[in-house]
């Protein structure tokens, strides 16, 4: 079946990570079909080799992003215009038939039986089921489709700013005319309906195909401790009612994503932090007169590797970056590394 795909898109290095684990996790379930990943000239050089190792496929594309911040901020998501890069995925014309599938979903179970259904088929939307969701939605590679979906994009726009409003204005008869085309929602099942029909996850959830993390804190915005093999309890997003699903991603990133990330050098060891992060607050909290130096060496004494245990810290917006700072709950193994800050440093004293 090599005229087949599994596609799934990326503008970043934080999203790379989710679609990594649904690559991952496509072939941990036997998937006879290709995995293509759409990216853009954002990603890393380094990320895009690591795509690779899991990828048959990965297509560099140009962002399309629908700028319509009203839509935007109604839907409290203004990250989501880029998602009209998702279009671009009607061109893979050298396969006759896809499945599309976001970034932050993940597949329990072999999901190869979708191939039988035809364009435009989707599960509803959760949260208004007259739409379908497009997370995850089997469709046809064309370049008539692909060019009359910008043009329609163009004129039209979207009511929500991002690709779904467009495809369910584009495909508008998804609701009323075939009903082989409404996929089971176990083939996108979100997080946020566990949380808002418990009983029915109860009664059916266990036959779930595909979990979609819908929403604004993905499982990559988590911190994972790699000591007790576990998601951090601290600050979860008080919707994720099936923390399963959590650790179940957070597994396969640490058994098949954490090895290639390291290996294209995209995650370090946490020692070397501790030891460079030790010498910095030292140097700082003593030079500046801030404390005395007994405090400085106490406190030290106290600083242990499993403060830093997290190996892999969460991705965040610059802005959640910025609030996240400003409340002291800086990301020292990440973006607000020794390194940077040094950077930063070595701006202002230059
Ligand atoms: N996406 C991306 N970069 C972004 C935002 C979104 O690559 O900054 C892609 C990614 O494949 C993602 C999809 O667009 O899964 C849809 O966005 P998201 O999953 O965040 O939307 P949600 O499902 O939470 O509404
Ligand atoms: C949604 C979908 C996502 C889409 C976004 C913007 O909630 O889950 O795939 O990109 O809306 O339209
Ligand atoms: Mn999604």
């Amino acid at each position: 079946m090599t005229d087949q795909a599994f596609v799934t898109l990326t503008t970043n290095d934080a999203y790379a990570r989710g679609c990594l684990v649904l690559g991952s996790s496509l072939r941990q379930h036997g998937t006879t079909r290709k995995l293509v990943v759409l990216a853009t000239p954002q990603l890393s050089e380094a990320m895009r080799k690591a795509l690779e190792t899991i990828f048959d496929e990965v297509i560099m594309v140009d962002v399309l992003d629908s700028g319509d911040s009203a839509h935007l901020t109604l839907m409290k998501r203004p990250e989501l215009g880029v998602t009209l890069t998702k279009l671009h995925c009607w061109s893979l014309t050298q396969y006759s038939k896809c499945v599309f599938m976001d970034a932050d979903t993940l597949v329990l179970t072999n999901i190869d039986d979708l191939f039988e259904r035809e364009e435009l088929s989707a599960a509803p939307d959760p949260g208004w089921p007259d739409c379908f969701n497009s997370g995850v939605f089997v469709y046809q590679p064309s370049m008539d489709t692909y060019h009359q979906l910008l043009h329609f994009a163009s004129e039209r726009g979207s009511f929500d700013g991002g690709d779904q409003g467009l495809l369910n204005t584009f495909f508008s008869n998804w609701a009323t005319t075939d009903i082989r085309k409404h996929l089971p929602f176990l083939y996108n099942l979100s997080s946020i309906s566990i949380y808002s029909y418990l009983p029915a996850f109860k009664a059916f959830g266990a036959n779930a195909k595909v979990v979609h993390f819908l929403g604004r804190i993905k499982p990559w915005n988590y911190t994972y401790d790699p000591k007790t093999k576990s998601v951090r309890s601290e600050g979860q997003d008080p919707t994720m009612a099936h923390p399963e699903f959590l650790q179940l991603w957070w597994n396969v990133f640490t058994s098949s994503v954490l090895p290639v990330l390291q290996q294209h050098g995209l995650v370090q060891d946490p020692s070397t932090y501790l030891t460079v992060l030790s010498d910095l607050v030292y140097t700082l909290a003593f030079s500046c007169g801030f404390c005395r130096k007994e405090d400085v060496s106490g406190a030290m004494s106290h600083l242990s590797l499993g403060d830093f245990s997290a190996v892999v810290q969460p991705f965040v917006s610059s802005e959640e970056r910025k609030e996240r700072w400003e409340q002291g709950q800086a990301d020292y193994l990440g973006e607000d590394s020794f390194d940077n800050i040094k950077r930063k440093l070595d701006t202002y004293l230059q």
